[in-house]
């Protein structure tokens, strides 16, 4: 028998940061402040990433290439692992992402790549607290407020595939 199903991905569209709430801002203004330390001579985009955390604490990355081009790392990930060595036991409240191209800040809100999108979820379902993701662009900025939004169909621990 099959039986079809849909799937809602649900998100919200602002046109300016400031219809954020003020912690939010802050969130954003962090994450534009660490374009600076992007090291992406190869592509010239920089991204910046920050991660609110549930003890108050703010942990920023940007991206860093490298010349063995797979070696870099996005600028998600950067702040995910450094808050998961640094605050291992510390749910994640809130992420910030924000990208520039030779200087400026994009007119279009990047969104997270697959392997991000996939160690994102592992921090939110070890803390077992969705939270929110704010994408930011000139024009516009989109927010979900779950990553399970981000990534449907998720892989979780081996033992949880192995169970199903
Ligand atoms: N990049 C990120 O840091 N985050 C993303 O969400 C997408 C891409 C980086 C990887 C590489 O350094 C540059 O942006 C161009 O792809």
């Amino acid at each position: 028998m099959i039986v079809s199903k849909e799937l809602i991905v649900k998100y919200s569209e602002f046109a300016r940061v400031d219809e954020l709430s003020p912690r939010e801002v802050e969130l954003v203004d962090k994450a534009k402040d660490v374009l600076s330390s992007s090291y992406s001579p190869y592509s010239h985009f920089s991204v910046g990433a920050a991660l609110l955390l549930e003890n108050g604490e703010i942990i920023t990355g940007s991206n860093q290439e490298n010349g063995a081009y797979p070696s870099g790392l996005c600028a998600e990930r950067v702040a995910l692992f450094y808050a998961g060595s640094k605050f291992p036991n510390v749910p994640i409240v809130a992420m910030a992402i924000v990208a520039s191209y030779n200087g400026a800040i994009i007119q279009l809100p990047i969104s997270p790549c697959g392997a991000c999108r996939q160690v994102m979820i592992e921090y939110q379902n070890i803390h077992g607290k969705p939270y929110p993701v704010i994408m930011v662009g000139q024009s516009k900025i989109v927010k979900v407020e779950d990553v399970r939004f981000l990534l449907p169909f998720s892989f979780s621990n081996v033992e949880d595939a192995a169970q199903k």
